[in-house]
């Protein structure tokens, strides 16, 4: 009989995908996924530190697996990701109930390392960071998901952003092989998949640092080429990188959708300098007047951060006011958390809990009624849609999305996961749209 792996995963769509590898690599070693914590032989905690309430639900998470351990001892409980990196040994201290600590680089030693701890009953951490070879990569279980699928085209950041962990923890920038890739892609198509998303902590930068790889705008251009890949997008991107090339590619490549995410996280040049973002709201301003002179109806979504160390009342306006200038068609909105090692944490001019919060709040509320506007814009309009399965919030509906991203749920008969189809957009919601099957 199969053991049984549990999966939690925190955090974003990177992790989301390293679960998917390690699904895979379990599933190899005969290890059948479960959604029953109760039933599990194996937990693996796949955690997020970007911001400290990443962290403290993984905390969380991990405290309650304890009851578990204590009514089955040879529960295997594994913690993977960013903040078994930053962590390490010390998370042992704090979580006795662990057996083995990976950080991100370490998905592909997974068999051996768990092999190890399950005969030697030791506890095992692998959190060494290359500095020189990119990390191995193994084509994981799709999840439930079978339209869509992520591929991870590089790893790692070079930037250092004065706020952020992620160069700490998922170390410098490697590229996948351009060949690899397309292969990937191809065997996907293959297998019926129609919408691939191109993951990398900083997908622009893709390429620039290894020898003989195509540029970013290069790989899109013949990710398009590939038969049957209805469509293509890709997260995350860096302004300072966006470059005119890749501009190009939403004018030209079929298969791309109207949609990039762009995180601004500030619309003051002061806190931009500080935030070591290497661009000015100016620059920032050009590369969207040019993404929407290529490609006039293009989504753009962001992230934003609410009290940075030293940010005054002036600086924030300028924030509130670049997004109503961008109409941001959504966005991420986060307060400020120091997050050690990065260079901020010694910034002296913090700003207070309660100001930070009540930033947060406005920023939130203009982004929703800027969200909710272009929704109801929508409405009378027609979108096509890529079915990816039933509604989360009634199964007599489908679910899919827009090419501009935006959920669709709408109702219609037939068998359409994985059709393309035409909707009537009838009403808005904040967070959706909702609609009926148009006849053509
Ligand atoms: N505090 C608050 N938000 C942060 N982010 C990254 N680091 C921090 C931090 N220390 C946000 C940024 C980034 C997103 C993934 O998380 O907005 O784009
Ligand atoms: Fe963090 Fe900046 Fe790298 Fe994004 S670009 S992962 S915010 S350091």
């Amino acid at each position: 009989m199969s053991k049984k792996a549990y999966i939690a995963t925190f955090g974003c769509q990177m992790n989301e995908y390293d679960s998917e590898q390690m699904a895979g690599i379990l599933s190899n070693m005969a290890y059948e996924t479960t959604e029953d914590l109760a039933g599990a032989d194996l937990v693996l905690v796949n955690t997020c530190c970007i911001r400290q309430k990443a962290e403290e639900k993984a905390y969380s998470f991990l405290g309650r697996l304890r009851k578990f351990k204590k009514k089955n001892p040879d529960l295997m409980v594994i913690v993977a990701g960013c903040l078994a990196q930053q962590e390490g040994r010390r998370l042992f201290k704090k979580n006795p109930c662990l057996n083995l600590v990976i950080g991100p680089q370490g998905i592909h030693r997974l068999p051996e390392l768990l092999r190890e701890a399950e005969k030697n009953a030791r506890r095992i951490t692998c959190t060494e960071l290359a500095t020189s070879e990119l990390p191995g990569h193994v084509r994981g279980l799709n999840g439930k998901r079978t339209v869509t699928a992520y591929v991870g085209i590089m790893t790692g950041c070079n930037n250092f952003c004065s706020y952020c962990i992620v160069p700490y923890v998922r170390g410098r920038e490697f590229s996948r092989r351009g060949e690899e890739i397309l292969k990937e892609i191809r065997g996907l198509v293959e297998q019926g998949v129609k919408e691939i998303t191109l993951l990398g902590q900083n997908v622009n930068s893709y390429g620039l640092r290894a020898a003989g790889e195509c540029s970013f705008a290069g790989l899109i251009r013949k990710i398009g080429e590939v038969d049957g890949l209805e469509r293509l997008r890709f997260t995350t991107s860096h302004p300072k990188d966006i470059s005119d090339d890749l501009i190009e590619c939403f004018g030209s490549v079929k298969s791309l959708c109207e949609h990039i995410h762009l995180p601004i996280q500030s619309g003051s040049d002061r806190i931009l300098r500080r935030m070591n973002r290497k661009y000015t709201r100016d620059d920032y301003l050009e590369k969207v007047a040019k993404l929407r002179r290529i490609c006039p109806d293009i989504s753009i979504t962001t992230d934003l951060i609410a009290g940075f160390p030293g940010e005054t009342e002036a600086d924030f306006k300028d924030t509130l006011d670049i997004m109503r200038q961008v109409r941001f068609a959504g966005a991420f909105a986060f307060k400020y958390s120091d997050r050690p090692p990065a260079k901020a944490v010694t910034f002296s001019d913090k700003l207070p809990e309660p100001v930070t919060r009540e930033r947060l709040s406005r920023l939130l509320a203009l982004q929703k009624e800027i969200t909710y506007n272009r929704n109801k814009s929508m409405v009378g309009k027609r979108a096509e849609v890529l079915v990816e399965g039933y509604s989360k919030s009634s199964p007599r509906e489908w679910m899919g999305r827009a090419r501009t991203n935006e959920v669709v749920n709408f109702s219609g008969d037939g068998d359409l996961p994985g059709k393309v189809v035409t909707v009537a957009v009838e009403k808005a919601c904040l967070h959706s749209l909702k609609g009926s099957l148009a006849v053509e």
